[in-house]
């Protein structure tokens, strides 16, 4: 049995059953107490939330340890100002310190990245971090050479995205593709997954805010993303598990510069229905 009731512990406040996504649980009124639906292994999706949202910890699942819980401070609730303050603080950063990031530091990091929703809980994100500096400049190379070859099949889409500055950046020794940063994280992700790309973006969204507490930077490499999705010998070089595709990409490392401002954005428009 996936999941279980402690009934001595339950106080049957239908918590349960108001947040299960998939409704395992019901209320039976000859009984008096909580029921579950019948196999419910073969639709509980492992979220956790019936367990997560019982205050008596009478819920058990089979698939989740005391551990997998952190007791939340019912008096610590984030304001709004500091929450802005997170959101609107994160920045592209661009100039990086040659530092390397402990791996500790990272690990941290994409801790918080599998945090992040997933269509259906699936879990489908995996990350894949470029570590090496070596590694970074073959695979700059590799983006320079897919430029150079949408320059001669596609010249409208490379005089869109302005490959020949990038290039011309490159030969004289800028990198306009990963800005100097020392690694990259890659999140990929199987393509059979229905909400793969929405995940993948998601979890890149939660390290990018997360980098800030710590005194990280990031940047999406938005060429290097859609190079490493067309270009074969970059995807060769990638090696994904063959179900898999990269759907998201961020440069990592110290910022060398702290922003003394945050900007202010133009909104889109918003309509009401
Ligand atoms: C999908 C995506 C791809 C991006 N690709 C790049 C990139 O290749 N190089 C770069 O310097 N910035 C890239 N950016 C960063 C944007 O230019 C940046 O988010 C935007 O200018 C707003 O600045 P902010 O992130 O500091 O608010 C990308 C952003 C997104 C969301």
């Amino acid at each position: 049995m996936p999941v279980s009731v402690d009934h001595e512990k339950c106080v049957r406040d239908f918590k349960c059953i108001d947040e299960c996504p998939v409704k395992i649980f019901g209320f039976s009124k000859e009984e008096k107490k909580i029921v579950i639906a019948p196999e419910p292994q073969n639709i509980c999706i492992k979220c956790g939330h019936c367990a997560a949202v019982c205050p008596e910890g009478a819920i058990t699942l089979q698939d989740f340890t005391d551990s997998d819980f952190i007791e939340k401070n019912k008096n610590e609730i984030l304001s709004m100002e500091n929450i802005e303050y997170i959101l609107r603080s994160r920045r592209s950063i661009r100039a990086y310190k040659n530092d390397q990031v402990p791996k500790e530091k990272i690990e941290e990091l994409l801790g918080l990245g599998f945090a992040a929703p997933t269509g259906h809980n699936s879990r489908c994100v995996d990350f894949k971090v470029v570590y090496e500096k070596e590694k970074i400049d073959t695979y700059r190379k590799m983006v320079i050479d897919w430029m150079k070859y949408m320059e001669k099949e596609q010249p409208d889409t490379a005089a869109l995205l302005d490959f020949k500055h990038i290039i011309e950046g490159f030969e004289a020794g800028f990198d306009g593709i990963f800005r100097g940063a020392p690694h990259l994280i890659i999140a990929h992700a199987s393509k059979y997954a229905p909400t793969a790309a929405i995940d993948c973006a998601t979890a890149i969204a939660y390290l990018e805010l997360g980098a800030q507490g710590l005194g990280l930077g990031t940047c999406w490499a938005g060429f290097f993303n859609i190079a490493a999705s067309f270009w074969p010998p970059l995807k060769s070089e990638l090696n994904f598990p063959k179900s898999h595709k990269n759907y998201g990409t961020i440069m990592l490392g110290f910022p060398k510069h702290q922003y003394a401002k945050i900007i202010k954005r133009k909104p889109g428009s918003i309509s009401w229905v």
